[in-house]
């Protein structure tokens, strides 16, 4: 595996970015009818750190996400938002297009920026290498194993550097050794001036990130 600067200028990352912020201010939800689900909530979230969301099933991790990506308004409280242009979401299941290639999801992506086809290919390329998946390249994406297609959504969404990533559950379901490369794609992602938020009931995991918004106990 390459060192992680050398990733890190593989994928271009952090290039030319504006300087990112979020802050939570007593935020609280409560869907209607129910009860409130976590503590008021107050945090500042800043960009090459990484968050680890911990609570038992039902806290409200995929809710606070979901209130951190602007989908959702809190019942109570704000949510500040400075400098944020672009938010990815890689969800707990992965979802990629049965068919067609393992780099042309990464491709894509980067088309939509408005890179050439031949510049997002080399580019995407090294993505795929930084996670491991060079060999995977020119595969479908029907026969990859379910952490390699955790890790290629992690990949896409380094390929286009958000400045802010919101990750659910990575690792739930993945062996020991396949969580591990998880946990360090998304040190590649933070290490690249991203914030990352991760949804986790995994302590390797929360471990692994910089700081910890506890939910419940
Ligand atoms: N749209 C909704 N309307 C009403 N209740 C909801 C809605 N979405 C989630 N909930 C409820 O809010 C609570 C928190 O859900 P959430 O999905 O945020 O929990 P979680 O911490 O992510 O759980 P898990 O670890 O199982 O993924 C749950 O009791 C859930 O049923
Ligand atoms: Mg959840």
């Amino acid at each position: 595996m390459l060192a992680l600067n050398e990733q890190r200028e593989a994928v271009g990352a952090g290039a030319g970015r504006a300087r990112a912020q979020v802050d939570l201010c007593d935020v609280r939800h409560k869907f209607a009818g129910g009860e409130f689900l976590f503590r008021p909530l107050n945090a500042t979230l800043l960009p090459g750190q990484r968050y680890a969301l911990t609570g038992a099933s039902g806290s409200g991790k995929s809710t606070l996400l979901s209130i951190l990506a602007g989908w959702l308004d809190p019942s109570e409280g704000t949510v500040l938002r400075h400098g944020l242009q672009s938010i990815g979401w890689v969800f707990q299941n992965p979802h990629g297009s049965a068919r067609r290639s393992v780099v042309d999801h990464v491709v894509l992506p980067l088309l939509a920026t408005g890179a050439s086809r031949r510049h997002a290919e080399t580019q995407a390329r090294l993505v795929l290498e930084a996670f491991q998946l060079a060999h995977r390249a020119d595969d479908a994406f029907s026969v990859l194993s379910g952490g390699e297609a955790q890790r290629l959504m992690l990949a896409r969404a380094v390929a286009s550097s958000p400045d802010l990533l919101l990750v659910d559950e990575p690792t739930a379901q993945l062996d020991m050794r396949t969580a591990e490369t998880v946990n360090t794609a998304l040190q590649l992602v933070s290490a690249g001036g991203s914030i990352v938020v991760v949804a986790t009931h995994d302590e390797r995991t929360a471990d692994a990130c910089d700081q910890t918004i506890a939910l419940s106990e």
